[in-house]
């Protein structure tokens, strides 16, 4: 489902270069629940940016779902972005002036879909989440926990391949961290999703299929 070979990211300003990532050769299976683990700064989130397409690797190359994406220009890259994969960030990325409902849909509104249709999806996400009490609330109201369920029903709402999460459970306690946890488990098991999941916890890591670690921008295992 993903492959990435070889891949290199350079960050260069006016006076500093940072190699965030070198050598980077990654095979992820379709249904594979995948960790990423290690040090701030190691390049996790650059290696999750690069998949999600929303960086490109200074060089190297990423196959997504048998598309060859990095001769792809923006916006071909953007209508795969917005139809294989679904992110989820650690701090929930949610529109706080918005409901609920309205959050989810959000990915709903690039593709050619009546108001109806695209409410009756976001409610069946909301659902899948243990959400359905929470459809009118905004953000505001709502715990850590409950925000970052709404966050992950607005991932899937799309139906995506491929889940991004970037320390999905980072904000939150632990026994929310695992009903976060359990919810990306089920995806996985009932959608035949791929994750891939930054994670700074290595027992919620240790529940997935493989771990793979990082270490000033290289994988170490
Ligand atoms: N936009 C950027 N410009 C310059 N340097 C960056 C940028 N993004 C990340 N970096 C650098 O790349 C390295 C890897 O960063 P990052 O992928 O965010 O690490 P992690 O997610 O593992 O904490 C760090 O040294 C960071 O400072
Ligand atoms: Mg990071």
């Amino acid at each position: 489902m993903i492959q990435l070979s070889s891949i290199e990211k350079v960050y260069r300003t006016d006076s500093i270069e940072t190699l965030a990532l070198t050598g980077v050769n990654l095979d992820v299976d379709r249904g594979e629940f995948l960790s990423v683990m290690g040090p701030s700064g190691s390049g996790k989130s650059t290696l999750l940016n690069i998949i999600g397409l929303l960086d490109s690797p200074t060089s190297g190359n990423i196959v997504l779902a048998g598309e060859k994406v990095a001769s792809y220009h923006d916006r071909k890259l953007a209508h795969i972005r917005n139809q294989k994969i679904g992110f989820v960030f650690q701090s929930y990325h949610l529109v706080n002036d918005l409901s609920v409902v309205d959050n989810v849909e959000i990915p709903l509104i690039y593709r050619s879909m009546s108001g109806k249709e695209r409410r009756q999806r976001a409610l069946a996400a909301l659902e899948k989440v243990g959400l359905s009490a929470r459809t009118k609330h905004f953000p505001g109201q709502l715990s850590g926990g409950q925000r970052q369920r709404v966050a992950i029903a607005r991932a899937i709402v799309g139906e995506p391949e491929i889940i991004l999460a970037d320390e999905p459970t980072g904000n939150l306690d632990s026994v929310m961290g695992q009903e976060i946890l359990a919810i990306l488990k089920s995806l996985v098991k009932d959608m035949g999703t791929t994750i891939v999941m930054v994670t700074h916890d290595e027992p919620i890591a240790l529940e997935t299929d493989r771990i793979v670690r990082l270490f000033d921008g290289s994988q170490v295992n």
